[in-house]
């Protein structure tokens, strides 16, 4: 084993201790029932290196929901259909507002500021409903997820996406809302059914960890050898995730962590370290902008250890 091989599994073990031992934990996300009774007390971490090296900490195994994480499948998904097209239908700036927010939709003539908020991720579904029934449009995002992870156990928990649908009244507002400005082409119903359902997609770090990976390697993953974008595409993306992906908390994050990464209120983050790592992290305890508290502190330790940050040691 090499010593930077060493290095990165002592340095993912001794982090997934720390954080097992700590007790604050923040407050899994309450607004959606089947997700408020998670325990805060699970921690997962995984890094796959460039030479496809796991190290794997804590909880690396335990499926969770990765909520808003899918933005960043379904964003990729949709610019290989629509290209630079979709940018007329999202921007890509970031908000410094809420992931539910609804202020900046009005000033903005409905065009959701970036594809991470939840508007701009329900603008993006509505692109990729568009010429299909609901079930195909959620299957295909399904197949999708499966062949970046190469791993076709990956389902959807249909109770998550039946409490969200239950309870979604923000969503609710904001996709009508954007359907009064021509901007979601299909039956609000459609394209919400969509979007609560790619959001209750489950995966445990690993699966999460290896669904990155393309992100981490100029858009193939070296596992399996596929090319999933161009590498000007993976490097776009990784420029949104890193300015949009954790919301009113995207400057904390890059100032703390130093990578693109993306959050969901299930507590999961994929971060990526490009030309290096795919890292995922799951801590269900959530801080004040719904980003896991304990996800965003473990990427910090392990960026500093690691000397990772894109910004230098
Ligand atoms: O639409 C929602 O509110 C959730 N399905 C996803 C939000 C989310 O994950 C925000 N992330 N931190």
């Amino acid at each position: 084993m090499s010593s930077a091989v060493a290095d990165l599994e002592r340095v993912v073990k001794e982090i997934a201790e720390e954080m097992r031992q700590r007790t604050d934990r923040g407050e899994p996300a309450s607004y959606i029932p089947e997700l408020a009774n998670v325990d805060t007390g699970s921690f997962g971490l995984v890094v796959i290196d460039n030479d496809g090296t796991v190290a794997a900490g804590g909880d690396a195994d335990m499926p969770f929901s990765i909520q808003s994480i899918s933005k960043v499948f379904t964003l990729t998904l949709a610019l290989g259909k629509a290209g630079d097209r979709l940018w007329k239908h999202v921007g890509r700036e970031p908000s410094g507002s809420a992931f539910n927010s609804i202020v900046q939709l009005e000033y903005e003539h409905g065009i959701p500021r970036n594809p991470f908020i939840n508007a701009g991720a329900i603008a993006v579904t509505d692109r990729i409903l568009s010429g299909h029934q609901p079930k195909e449009a959620l299957g295909e995002i399904l197949r999708f997820v499966q062949f970046l992870a190469d791993d076709s156990s990956i389902a959807i928990d249909r109770t998550v996406a039946e409490s969200e649908r239950r309870t979604g009244f923000r969503n609710i507002a904001l996709a009508n809302y954007m359907k009064s400005f021509g901007v979601i082409e299909n039956p609000v119903d459609y394209t919400l059914g969509v979007y609560f359902h790619h959001c209750s997609i489950v995966m445990n770090c690993r699966q999460l960890a290896m669904a990155g990976r393309y992100l981490a390697h100029s858009g193939r993953n070296p596992a399996t050898g596929h090319r999933v974008v161009t590498p000007e595409r993976a490097r776009r993306i990784n420029a949104v995730m890193l300015t949009c992906g954790h919301y009113d908390g995207s400057g904390e994050f890059a100032y703390r962590v130093g990578l693109p990464g993306k959050s969901g209120v299930g507590g999961g983050i994929l971060a990526i370290a490009p030309g290096k790592a795919s890292i995922a992290v799951w801590s269900p305890g959530l801080d004040a902008y719904g980003n896991s508290h304990l996800g965003r502190i473990a990427l910090e330790l392990l960026t500093k250890r690691l000397g990772w940050s894109i910004f230098g040691a």
